[in-house]
């Protein structure tokens, strides 16, 4: 798709020339009911949704240019004559009637059908003349505008608080639309509001040329390629805001400006200390689309660590096939059971590191899973049973949260000083505390040593579905995943490999689907979860350095 957003559309008839139509963005205000107006008029006053709705159809990349907003003659009639023409842009007001009479010509034009409009503004002089096209209401103009496939995007401010409406428009249809941004809630006027944008992904719904969804449910991935490949004509504003950019920008400081430092395994990396990510849980699951995340990955990024609480049911062992589930097919799992785990005697012969010789392969000591589940017991190995021993602090962030939502002090911790001596690698995601507020869980975990290249889009996906999952158990939705990070760093021999997913435009995240019926946190199987939509760039090798 064109900056300009102009495309060609075939109406199948071989004997005429295809007419050039533009394509256009819907910006609107909408309550969950989809409710729109009330009395002619915005049924609440939201300034920072003025200021938003500006920014967006104001703003061109060439100065030369301006946008045009295309309306419904009513919402022409609903802004306060002061006001009318909206300034800066072409204002397209549609009526059949031509009852209008404008006092004004410059910058209005008026036009009879939808069609007719997209149309004009694909032809000169507007083809040149106008960047981008909005379509901003009313009711009966995104009644067929909304989910049409001219629609590329949908800049919806959702308004969550109850208001009373009597305009309303059809709900989008979320099997071809996925959200690219959305922002975190706000209150103005005690209305709770977020903005959201959606891109479109498929050509239509259930017609021919519709893609199934893409499904990852714990055995098979199955990719299917989306119709549209790059979002570049998204609003610089709403581009730059997709969340994946936390992370390259973060990548991207740490290669230009880290600190050179050697490192226990000898590889050389480039370091940031003190680093934060911030990703918003409540639309989408942030599973980087820059690199495909290949499932064997996902277990070396962490290390064996939920693997080893798998084999040894410390976190329960059908939640933590979940937790590799979602991306590591049952095969891979069986490996990794089977297998020397790399910090185990394989990779290390006679555990020089940590003293550990005499440990079985896959052994790693009491890592995550046993200080989630049995902080304080006496480790042995990994064959014994520790019911009933130690602290079970996974239940007890559980049982605050349903139960003191206010606490703070819902802490999840894998690190405990007795006990690292023990473990073949001391934990790297050490520290994870909760937080409650509108109905909503957020996680802050904290990170004191992180590979950016290899370990970190896994720590994010990983801490992600952990929040997903107890926010789910908890009957609350999930909020936000704070990334804390130490020491953040690039092994240098994944600078180059680095370099080249810089390059890469990011894809929208996936959607995770829960089943409702699971609801208790040791009895989660693979197959209750859903990945919709994972539609990565292809993958980039990177070794692990151990
Ligand atoms: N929340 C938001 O973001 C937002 C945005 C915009 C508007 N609004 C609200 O929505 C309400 C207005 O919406 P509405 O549904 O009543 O009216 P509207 O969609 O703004 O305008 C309807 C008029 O547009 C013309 N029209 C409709 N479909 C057409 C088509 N396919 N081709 C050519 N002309 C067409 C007709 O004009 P003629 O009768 O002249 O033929 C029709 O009467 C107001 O309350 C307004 O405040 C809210």
């Amino acid at each position: 798709m064109s900056e300009n957003s102009i495309a060609c559309h075939s109406n199948g008839n071989a004997d005429t020339q295809p007419p050039l139509h533009r394509t256009y963005q819907v910006v609107v205000a909408a309550t969950r009911d989809m409710g729109i107006g009330k009395d002619g008029k915005f049924p609440w006053k939201l300034p920072s949704d003025l200021i938003f709705f500006k920014e967006i159809t104001m703003t061109t990349s060439d100065p030369e240019k301006k946008n045009a907003v295309i309306m419904g003659r009513k919402t022409w009639e609903s802004i306060p004559p002061q006001f009318q023409p909206l300034p800066g842009r072409l204002n397209v007001i549609l009526t059949r009637s031509g009852s209008l009479v404008m006092a004004t010509a410059e910058n209005v034009i008026t036009c009879g059908s939808i069609p007719s409009a997209l149309k004009l503004l694909a032809e000169p002089p507007y083809n040149i003349l106008i960047e981008k096209v909005f379509m901003i209401g009313g009711g009966q103009i995104l009644g067929e505008a909304l989910n049409a496939p001219e629609c590329d995007a949908i800049h919806m401010t959702e308004i969550e608080s109850h208001m009373e409406c009597d305009t309303f428009i059809p709900p989008i249809d979320l099997s071809v639309y996925q959200p690219w941004y959305s922002s975190a809630p706000e209150v103005e006027n005690n209305i709770r509001y977020c903005f959201v944008t959606f891109v479109r992904l498929k050509t239509s719904t259930g017609g021919p040329n519709s893609i199934p969804e893409v499904r990852c449910n714990g055995s098979i991935l199955d990719f299917k390629k989306f119709k549209v490949l790059n979002f570049t004509f998204l609003p610089k504003i709403i581009f730059e805001k997709h969340e994946e950019f936390l992370y390259l920008k973060l990548v991207q400081d740490i290669i230009s400006n880290g600190n050179d430092k050697g490192d226990r395994t000898g590889t050389g990396t480039l370091s940031k200390f003190g680093c934060q990510m911030r990703f918003n849980l409540r639309k989408s699951f942030p599973l980087l689309t820059t690199k495909f995340l290949k499932p064997t990955l996902v277990i070396d990024a962490c290390y064996g660590s939920w693997c080893s609480c798998c084999t040894e049911g410390f976190f329960g062992e059908e939640l933590l096939k979940s937790f590799c589930g979602l991306l590591v097919d049952q095969p891979m799992l069986r490996f990794y059971k089977k297998k020397t785990f790399i910090y185990g005697t394989e990779m290390h012969p006679g555990n020089t590191l940590t003293g550990l010789a005499d440990r079985e392969d896959g052994d790693l000591g009491p890592v995550y899973g046993f200080q989630w589940r049995h902080f304080g017991a006496r480790y042995t190995n990994m064959h014994a049973d520790y019911t009933g021993q130690g602290f079970d602090q996974l239940l007890d962030a559980i049982d605050k949260i349903k139960n003191k939502p206010d606490d703070r002090r819902i802490i999840l911790s894998a690190w405990n000083p007795s006990d690292l001596k023990l473990m073949a690698l001391p934990p790297c995601h050490m520290f994870a505390q909760f937080y409650v507020a509108n109905g909503e869980l957020s996680c802050q975990m904290y990170q004191r040593s992180a590979d950016m290249g290899l370990g970190v889009p896994f720590n994010i996906a990983s801490y992600a579905l952990l929040t997903c999952m107890i926010a789910h158990v908890c009957g609350l939705v999930p909020g936000d995943l704070i990334h804390v990070i130490g020491d953040a760093h690039v092994y240098k021999t994944h600078i180059s490999p680095l370099q080249e997913q810089l390059k890469k435009i990011p894809k929208p995240f996936p959607i995770l689907k829960i089943n409702p019926q699971t609801k208790d946190i040791d009895s989660f199987m693979a197959a209750d979860f859903e990945l919709i939509n994972y539609e990565p760039h292809q993958k980039l090798e990177m070794k692990l350095a151990v």
